[in-house]
């Protein structure tokens, strides 16, 4: 196999593990605790330092801040099914950029158990930046701050691979557009995009979650199969964040339709997980358009 991130591993939850996450693993959240128990395994077998993201920086999912194995384990696979050229072979040395990467959980973890791959994360936030350049760089790894809107600081076709974790499930449709042009622009011909973003998956989930009364969930299942961008930017004061303008950033929702039609001239939709990501966001692998090296 060209990567190996850890071999799933079904074992008993040892005492070490149990002392590591330091909760009762008697009470609380089945699916979590089984992710924290997964987490922590694959950390102490692959032997990823431990970093606990100061509360001032902003970190998703803080609670399972060991390093997002789940999000990993989803680009390893991706990685394993849908590369055309191992990295051996290919003429440049394989390189992925973590667009939004926040304080670095996915990249950092990446990087640690891929040495022969360069890792670039960008990410907006001055905070979060300033964190993974101080606590997480490494030589395979870079963080670089990015602006809002392209074109991010990198030159033109310089990656195989990007991954986007909850980056599309946040933009208006007209930054949507733009940032899969930039996209087009730093892939290699024949690389991949795998990103995740909530669509009709998301919206049976928050029917049944009781958030959305039958009628709003109707209107908008029509409207995503319509294949329309549905945005809505959050209030005023929700999720500031430091010097960021959330005037293009807020609640997205869309579906496969749209997808085919924004994607057409440029990338081949490789494949499609709907509800794949944590039961909620959609998966999408594109491929952008060209030779492969
Ligand atoms: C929902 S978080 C996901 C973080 C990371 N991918 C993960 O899964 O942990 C969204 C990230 O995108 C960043 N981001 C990227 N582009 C942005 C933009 N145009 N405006 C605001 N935030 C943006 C945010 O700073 C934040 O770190």
């Amino acid at each position: 196999m060209v990567f190996d991130l850890l071999s799933r591993s079904s074992a008993p939850v040892s005492d070490e593990i149990r002392k590591r996450l330091g909760i009762d693993m008697s009470v609380g959240r089945l699916e979590l605790q089984n992710y924290l128990i997964k987490s922590t395994e694959a950390r102490l077998r692959l032997d990823v330092p431990l970093v606990s993201v100061p509360p001032e920086v902003h970190c998703m999912g803080r609670r399972t801040s060991i390093g997002d194995l789940y999000a990993a384990d989803w680009v390893v696979s991706i990685l394993n099914l849908f590369l055309v050229t191992p990295p051996s072979r290919q003429r440049s040395p394989f390189s992925l950029l973590d667009l939004g990467c926040s304080s670095g959980r996915l990249i950092a973890l990446l990087a640690h158990v891929m040495p022969d791959i360069h890792f670039v994360g960008v990410d907006p936030r001055r905070s979060s930046i300033d964190y993974a350049v101080r606590e997480l760089s490494r030589p395979n790894l870079d963080f670089l701050l990015s602006q809002q809107t392209p074109p991010l600081p990198v030159d033109a076709a310089q990656f195989d691979f990007v991954s986007a974790v909850s980056i599309w499930s946040h933009f208006s449709e007209d930054r949507a557009l733009l940032w899969l042009r930039e996209m087009g622009r730093i892939l290699r011909p024949g690389g991949l995009l795998m990103l995740t973003m909530g669509g009709l998956g998301k919206l049976i989930k928050y029917r049944t979650q009781g958030r959305h009364s039958q009628r709003v969930f109707d209107r908008r299942t029509a409207r995503i199969e319509r294949g329309e961008w549905l945005f809505t930017a959050y209030p005023d004061g929700r999720r500031q964040g430091e010097e960021l303008n959330l005037e293009h950033w807020g609640d997205a929702t869309a579906g496969i339709s749209w997808w085919q039609r924004a994607i057409a001239e440029t990338f081949l939709l490789e494949a499609f997980f709907p509800a794949g990501f944590h039961g909620v966001q959609d998966i999408y692998v594109l491929r952008l358009k060209g030779k492969s090296n």
